[in-house]
């Protein structure tokens, strides 16, 4: 891919700029061992105390399993994700001793599922993020405890033609860019104003 739509203004590694999020799967399986090979990846991803609030939960495509968790995304996201080789839910345990929470659950999740994606990305695939999910009934058909926060899913697969997508999709199948460091970066104290990205 051509990472020239996506200049850093500070030196990077590549693979930075070279992983994005495309929505079109080419009809590729993904296999029971790269999936494995993300979730190690995830594995060794720092957390506050080490206490690596992660949790993982996949099913490889042509499986009940499947079905299932595809059946989780809300209509937008099932309607493309549905070709992908592969889906995770990342959840998070929110407390180490059921009840002393962990008030980086989410964050140490967020770094671990960074870490997965950088890992697909290494072996040729896509992990798609998503958050349209349906959260009122995931957490049931997971069967997550309660202490267990469903966080997100990743569509795992291997980019296709854009051409596999209906008009709408295949016109935003590009890398997007990012809004300046500035806009993100403070040195010593906050300064600024918070706005939505228009990008
Ligand atoms: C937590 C999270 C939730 C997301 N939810 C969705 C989603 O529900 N549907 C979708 O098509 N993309 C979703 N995305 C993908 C983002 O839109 C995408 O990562 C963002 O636009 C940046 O683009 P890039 O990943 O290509 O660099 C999600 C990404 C993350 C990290």
């Amino acid at each position: 891919m051509s990472t020239s739509f996506r200049n850093p203004t500070h030196p990077i590694d590549p693979q930075f700029l070279e992983r994005w999020s495309p929505r079109a799967f080419a009809d590729a399986p993904v296999t029971e061992d790269q999936v494995l090979s993300m979730l190690e990846a995830a594995r060794w991803s720092p957390s506050a105390s080490n206490l690596q609030p992660w949790r993982f939960i996949y099913a490889l495509r042509d499986t009940p399993e499947f079905e299932t968790l595809l059946s989780l995304l809300v209509p937008f996201n099932e309607g493309w994700a549905k070709n992908a080789g592969a889906l995770i839910f990342a959840a998070s345990v929110t407390t180490f001793d059921g009840e002393r929470d962990i008030p980086t659950h989410s964050f140490d999740t967020g770094a671990a599922s960074f870490a997965l994606a950088l890992q697909a990305h290494k072996l040729g695939l896509v992990a798609h993020g998503m958050g349209g999910l349906h959260y009122d009934k995931a957490p049931l058909v997971l069967g997550l405890p309660d202490n267990v926060k469903l966080e997100a899913a990743f569509a795992i697969g291997r980019k296709g033609d854009p051409d596999s997508l209906p008009d709408f999709l295949k016109a935003r199948e590009t890398p997007s860019t990012r809004q300046p460091l500035s806009a993100m970066v403070f040195k010593g104290r906050f300064s600024g104003e918070v706005t939505n990205p228009t990008i």
